[in-house]
């Protein structure tokens, strides 16, 4: 009878090894454990046996079933663990520093407008200036040639440090410190945050961006101002557009002007985005004014150079169709999330 012990144990060994999943585990623990099992059968034995040999047989018996017992839990965790590792190579690039999937996070949108025009300039041999945004009244207004009292003070007030320094009304306050940096020939833009003491509206912030340009070098005129910018904005907009320069006047520059594109929406006949004109305001500009340069050290009887200054965050609004120029600086997840890089 022993014999037969030994051989249910060597069939149960070799139907162990072949078992591949949970499954197939389970239904070899039927075949062997359950009421009407292998090892339940060899009980029932016993009744077969001579007397004196009825313990020892009843004996090896439940070393069988132990035996059973202990090898299918052990392969069932074999089994569990192998599951469990696949299931992890299956999702190889789970990483717990990554954001949340829900929430991607994108760039804010005046981000995204200032790296392409930032890309577009380099194209065009700019290097790209970082600068301050409390600055000093030199810097803000003396060195372009707005001297105290000039009335054009009064459209740029702003926030002001109990030292006398104060915050950036307009990216045109690096002017003075890149031209003393590089001297000429130079072309360089320079993006930033600019501040006005205004009372905010849908179409008025105490807080935008702007994006300053400046290209200094013998004989530079206002053909090549035109060329750069035309240049620059089809760029932006994917097409090419049409501009116009209407005087404009800014005490850095002269002459001074403000350049329009044509309407991108109407093409020029009139709708409500151009209040029926053909025209968008885009962006004041110039040729340096001779102190200007001066101030930053180079001759203007040697160098000539034009500037303008753009406005990043009425660039965004066009671009992306915001209404209300609120939105830029509400830190609003549900709005920024909206944007993304073309
Ligand atoms: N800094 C001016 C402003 O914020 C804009 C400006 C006008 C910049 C003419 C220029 C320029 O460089 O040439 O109102």
């Amino acid at each position: 009878m022993s014999q037969k012990i030994e051989q249910i144990r060597g069939e149960f060994e070799a139907a162990l090894e072949a078992v591949l999943d949970i499954a197939g585990l389970e239904a070899l623990r039927l075949e062997y454990l359950s009421k009407k099992g292998k090892v339940a059968s060899l009980m029932s034995e016993l009744r077969n046996i001579p007397n004196e040999e009825k313990k020892s047989f009843g004996q090896k018996v439940n070393e069988l079933k132990a035996l059973v017992e202990q090898r299918l839990n052990a392969r069932r965790e074999e089994l569990e663990a192998a599951a469990e590792q696949a299931l992890i190579d299956a999702t190889e690039s789970y990483d717990d520093s990554l954001p949340a999937i829900e929430q991607v996070g994108s760039y804010h949108p005046i981000t995204l407008v200032q790296r392409e025009l930032e890309q577009i300039f380099l194209s065009m041999g700019f290097t790209v200036e970082d600068y301050l945004e409390v600055v000093d009244d030199f810097h803000c207004f003396e060195a372009l040639n707005i001297p105290k009292h000039h009335p054009a003070r009064d459209m740029q007030d702003t926030y002001y440090l109990d030292n006398g320094q104060l915050l950036k009304t307009h990216t045109s306050a690096a002017q003075n410190a890149i031209m003393k940096k590089y001297g000429a020939p130079l072309r360089a833009v320079f993006p930033g945050r600019c501040f006005r003491n205004e009372s905010t509206d849908a179409s008025h912030e105490n807080t935008f961006f702007q994006m300053e340009g400046i290209m200094i070098d013998k004989d530079i005129s206002i053909s090549n101002l035109i060329y750069f910018m035309k240049t620059m904005l089809s760029e932006v907009f994917h097409k090419d557009v049409t501009v116009r320069l209407r005087p404009g006047f800014f005490p850095f520059v002269e002459p001074g002007f403000e350049l329009d594109i044509k309407c991108l929406i109407c093409g020029g006949d009139g709708c409500p985005s151009c209040k029926n004109s053909g025209w968008l305001e885009l962006c004041p500009c110039g040729m340096i004014h001779p102190n200007v340069l001066r101030y930053g050290g180079i001759d203007p009887e040697e160098y000539s150079g034009f500037a303008f200054g753009l406005g990043l965050t009425r660039l965004a609004m066009m671009k992306y169709g915001i209404k209300d120029i609120r939105v830029f600086n509400k830190g609003s997840l549900k709005a920024n999330s909206q944007f993304n890089a073309e």
